[in-house]
C-alpha cells in the first residue's frame, strides 16, 4: 500500500493505489490549501518527490503549471488532480507558504 507523508510536520499515513494527494490530506485532517478541486485555480500546489510514485501529468495540469510559470517537471503538482500509485510520496506542505497563484514565487 503507498505511504504519503506530509512535511513539515512529517504526518505519514498509507493509503489506497491511486489516492489524490489532496483526498489524502482532507482525509485525514492534514491542513492544506486548496480551492477549486478541478484543476482551475491553482491553489492547490505543493512540492513532492519522488516524482515516479505519482499519477503522469495531465496535459490540463501542465498548462495549468505552466500558465502559473512553476516548474513542469513533476517537483511541483497540484494536489488535487495527482494521485499516488506506489512507493512512499513526501508533499512538502511549506510550498504553499511560497506561491500563490496571484503573486506566483516569493
Ligand atoms: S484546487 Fe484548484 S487546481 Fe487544485
Amino acid at each position: 500500500m503507498p505511504k504519503i507523508t506530509f512535511d513539515p510536520n512529517d504526518l505519514s499515513f498509507e493509503v489506497a493505489e491511486k489516492t489524490k494527494i489532496l483526498a489524502a490530506a482532507l482525509r485525514n485532517k492534514v491542513d492544506i490549501r486548496y480551492g477549486c478541486g478541478a484543476c482551475q485555480c491553482g491553489t492547490c500546489a505543493v512540492a513532492v518527490a519522488p516524482t515516479e510514485c505519482l499519477s503522469p501529468m495531465s496535459p490540463a495540469e501542465h498548462a495549468l503549471l505552466d500558465k502559473m510559470t512553476l516548474p513542469v517537471d513533476g517537483s511541483i503538482r497540484l494536489s488535487c488532480q495527482t494521485r499516488v500509485v506506489s512507493g512512499e510520496v513526501k508533499v512538502d506542505l511549506s510550498f504553499q507558504d511560497k506561491y500563490s497563484p496571484d503573486k506566483g514565487l516569493f
